[in-house]
């Protein structure tokens, strides 16, 4: 295992100013996504989606790497381009998404469990000859009433770390990503203890399987209220208990942080995320990995149509580059208003 290239790698995903593009989404998920804005999934129309992102001029410069789906990383650009090499010539890491999605943890009603272990090794030396260089894989732990449950996060941290092995052992930086959900009625405290109690199981395995820190990222929820939770709590006091959470269990070996947005609104990640870098100094970089927080403005201004191409190339490069601020600290409410607003449809 050479540890020096992927170590740089890390470093390199996680660069001032700059962060990762989740662009992903499994089949369904993306099906979900077009739907909500009233386009069919196909194959053709997905391509053509992901096309417009990693050719989006400017993207390399506040865009570190893309997580790229298994359908993604197969594909290229109308003139034949593979999706890889388009992100590798923007200056633009290409990874890929290597879990294969939660399936019910049996005996524990109402928690998960990720697969995708069988096969792993394999799947990892495939996608490292097509130009990826980093992974990721997704556990997802609920808050409720008795949840979640030790097993669950015992269950879910072991996998991690050894799809974190596997990744190390291919070459591959690990992204590590035990998300605790946003759903509930939960308080801010509690999502506080419940991500404190999974990140300590979670760095114990990776201890465990040997899994070398400096060539790998965290990718976490921030402390939040539960969605449904009474009490809203402001940017501040999200950050303060998101640091606070990190800072108790996350070693700084670790390079790099780069939060998941979970559902927030575009606005209120990059509001967060600024907030949590006006805490500095941290033993760690802190970044983002956004899915929806970047594509949800993109996805409204293409709505499907070609000629919306360039509109939706400029809403992700704007969101992009409010989240390059974001990471010094420097971002501000009234940046949103130089936002391109979606072209009208008819
Ligand atoms: P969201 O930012 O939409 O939560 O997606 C990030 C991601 O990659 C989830 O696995």
């Amino acid at each position: 295992m050479e540890l020096r290239p992927m170590i740089q790698t890390a470093q390199a995903l996680v660069a001032p100013g700059k962060g990762i593009l989740a662009a992903d989404e499994s089949t369904p998920t993306m099906a979900k996504r077009l739907a909500a804005i009233g386009v069919e999934s196909t194959e053709p129309r997905r391509r053509t989606y992901r096309e417009l992102l990693f050719t989006t001029p400017g993207i390399g410069d506040f865009i570190s790497g893309v997580i790229l789906f298994d359908e993604t990383i197969r594909q290229q650009t109308v003139d034949g381009t593979r999706f890889p090499e388009v992100l590798r010539r923007h200056g633009v890491i290409p990874g890929i998404k290597v879990d294969a999605g939660t399936k019910p943890l049996a005996g524990f009603p109402g928690e998960v469990v990720t697969a995708g272990l069988d096969g792993l090794r394999e799947r990892l030396q495939e996608y490292a000859a097509m130009g990826a260089r980093f992974a990721k894989w997704r556990a997802v732990i609920h808050i409720g009433e008795d949840r979640p449950t030790a097993t669950c996060v015992e269950a879910n941290a072991h996998a991690l770390a050894r799809y974190a092995a596997l990744a190390q052992e291919a070459g591959l930086v690990p992204i590590v990503e035990p998300e605790v959900l946003m759903d509930g009625t939960h308080g801010l405290e509690r999502c506080a203890v419940v991500t404190v109690d999974v990140l300590r199981a979670v760095y114990a395995q990776l201890a465990r399987h040997r899994v070398v820190l400096e060539a790998s990222l965290l990718k976490p929820n921030m402390v939040l209220p539960g969605e449904d939770s009474p009490v809203r709590a402001g940017d501040e006091e999200v950050a303060e208990a998101t640091v606070m959470a990190l800072r108790e269990v996350v070693p700084a070996a670790v390079p790099g942080i780069v939060f998941l947005s979970g559902g927030q609104s575009d606005q209120e990640a990059t509001a967060r995320l600024d907030a949590i870098n006006r805490l500095a100094p941290q033993p760690w970089e802190l970044s983002f990995s956004f899915g929806r927080a970047l594509q949800a403005p993109v996805l409204r201004a293409w709505s499907g149509e070609d000629a919306n191409t360039g509109a939706a190339q400029a809403a992700l490069l704007h969101r992009a580059e409010l989240n390059g601020a974001a990471r010094r600290g420097a971002y501000r409410a009234e940046l949103e208003e130089l936002a391109v607003d979606p072209p009208a449809t008819s």
